[in-house]
């Protein structure tokens, strides 16, 4: 092959990638186009980016647990008027009926004109905190506590189940974790959070983050949280560091003087998969309306284990026939909340009352 065939395909990819830059450089600067949010606040808009982003920009944090990628859905809004067509990676994500009412995802809508949104006004009162690491503590082999303390604005009212994104430094990424505190200490913020392998935010909190450093992060967000008008029974079933927002919801459940019956189910593989255990075993002891049900599903051949063995669904179904009356707050991974949501419907329980966030 001539020498200079790779060099010519290279130099023509090279024009070809700066053309695309040039002209959607000068198609998203050709206007001076606004962002209007629910009728209200009127952003302006002088360089094509993400919807997502402009908002960012504007200190205007829509949930986006993905940071971006397409994959949580978090970061959708209503559009209005103007904007452009839906991109086929959004659809996905949107059902039917979202798609025909005109959702969309900030971080797939490029804003290239003018454009008239809805957003919820929940989503509104997230912020951006400037904070400082006050405590890093190993739960098990791979799941830390992190403690923060908020610098900037000093407090985050928060419901108990929700949760916030911290931004790793240096790589512009943000990610989703459920704070595991008591909402009425709202100065401090605490995450459990597992190391995934090649994680990047996981990597940069387990190997990197220091007790003293600074961090920031956003929120608060999400809609899963304790239904505290309700008087129905409580079940909690938990996987991995899904235990952090129902740790808020016990204590908040707590300083009420456990008014309900809550039954927490914890699903772990092995007794070093366990954690905090003293905890809740110590809120079992001072509250008879509380149960903290630990389950290992890989504790055949463990003798010094004389607690529930199975997978977490198979305890669960073990110990009702009628949830008809419960409520369910599950949290982990979105597989394990698939197969929990079958049992507790089969067993009777309305998808009305069962709440989750799935840790995708
Ligand atoms: C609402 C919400 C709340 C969350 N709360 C928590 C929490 O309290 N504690 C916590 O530890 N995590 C929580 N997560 C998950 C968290 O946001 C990150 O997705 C996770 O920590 C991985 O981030 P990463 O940057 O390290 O991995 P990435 O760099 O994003 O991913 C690296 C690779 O791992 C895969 N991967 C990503 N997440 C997981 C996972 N959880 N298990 C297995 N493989 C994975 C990815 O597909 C990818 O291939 C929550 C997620 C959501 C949506
Ligand atoms: S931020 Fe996750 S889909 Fe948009």
């Amino acid at each position: 092959m001539n020498f200079f065939v790779p060099i010519i395909i290279i130099g023509v990819l090279l024009l070809i990638t700066v053309l695309l830059l040039v002209i959607d450089t000068l198609i998203g600067n050709d206007a001076d186009h606004t962002v209007t949010i629910n009728d209200e606040q009127v952003i302006h808009v002088n360089a094509a980016d993400t919807l997502l982003n402009t908002l960012n920009n504007e200190k205007i944090f829509l949930p986006s647990a993905c940071g971006g990628k397409a994959t949580c859905g978090a970061c959708k809004f209503k559009l209005i008027d103007g904007g452009p067509e839906m991109s086929p990676v959004e659809a996905p994500l949107l059902s039917p009926e979202e798609q025909e009412n005109n959702v969309r995802l900030a971080c797939q809508t490029k804003v290239r004109s003018s454009m008239k949104i809805e957003v919820m006004r929940e989503l509104l009162n997230a912020q951006e905190y400037s904070a400082k690491v006050t405590a890093i503590e190993d739960l098990t082999y791979d799941i830390k506590l992190v403690r923060l303390e908020l610098i900037e604005p000093r407090t985050m009212d928060f419901k108990p189940g929700q949760y916030a994104q911290i931004r790793v430094p240096g790589m512009e990424i943000e990610r989703a974790y459920s704070i595991a505190s008591n909402p009425k200490h709202n100065n401090i913020i605490e995450f459990i959070i597992r190391l995934v392998p090649k994680g990047k935010a996981t990597t940069f909190v387990h190997k990197a983050l220091e007790n003293n450093d600074d961090i920031t992060i956003t929120g608060p967000y999400g809609d899963f949280f304790l239904q505290e008008d309700s008087s129905r029974d409580i079940i909690c079933i938990a996987g991995g560091s899904g235990k952090a927002p129902i740790r808020s919801i016990l204590q908040v459940l707590k300083d009420q003087n456990m008014p309900r019956k809550v039954r927490y189910f914890f699903g772990a593989r092995t007794q070093d998969d366990l954690y905090m255990t003293d905890e809740f075993k110590a809120l079992e002891q001072e509250f008879p309306n509380f149960e903290y049900i630990p389950a290992l599903s890989h504790a055949d051949d463990d003798e010094t284990w004389d607690g529930e063995k199975g997978l977490i669904t198979e305890v669960v179904a073990k110990y009702y026939n009628d949830l008809s009356n419960q409520e369910a707050y599950l949290c982990g991974s979105p597989g394990m909340i698939d197969a929990c949501i079958d049992v507790l419907t089969d067993k009777d329980l309305d998808e009305s009352h069962i709440f989750y966030d799935k840790f995708s």
